[in-house]
């Protein structure tokens, strides 16, 4: 069964990450205008693992912030959920290796959630 009085109590939590993050952001350097637009697309459905490690070089919108190759929005198109973990585990191409800091459970979210990203 759901417990009714959870869902209000979650959307709180979203409602007040939606409001911190953008100034969190501001105050962390927020005169960049494209990472306060990037903060309004796809910011619900983003992992907060991947806004903890990822969103510095590939942004919230997943359009990337170094270029073609940090767009992720199509990721799936082009790796498998395999290859994205490989990726995230052994970095390259000038992305940093997670392996040690993140946990197995917490690569293979963002290889599910970005290996649907299509
Ligand atoms: C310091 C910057 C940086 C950070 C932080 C970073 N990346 Fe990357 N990432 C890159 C760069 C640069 C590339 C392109 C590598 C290449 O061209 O081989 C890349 C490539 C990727 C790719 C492959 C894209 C493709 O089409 O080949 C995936 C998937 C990816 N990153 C996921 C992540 C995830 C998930 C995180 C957070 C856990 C993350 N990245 C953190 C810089 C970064």
């Amino acid at each position: 069964m759901t417990n009714p009085t959870l869902i209000p109590s979650v959307r709180g939590t979203i409602r007040f990450l939606l409001l911190a993050f953008p100034s969190a952001m501001l105050l962390l350097g927020g005169h960049d205008p494209a990472s306060a637009s990037a903060f309004g697309a796809g910011a619900s459905d983003t992992p907060q693992v991947f806004r903890s490690n990822c969103i510095s070089c590939h942004g919230t919108d997943l359009k990337g912030r170094m270029g073609d190759s940090t767009n992720l929005t199509k990721v799936g198109n082009r790796m498998s959920k395999a290859q994205i973990a490989a990726q995230i585990k052994q970095g390259g191409g000038g992305m940093p290796p997670f392996s040690g800091k993140l946990q197995d459970s917490q690569i293979e979210e963002l290889a599910a959630w970005l290996s649907a990203k299509k």
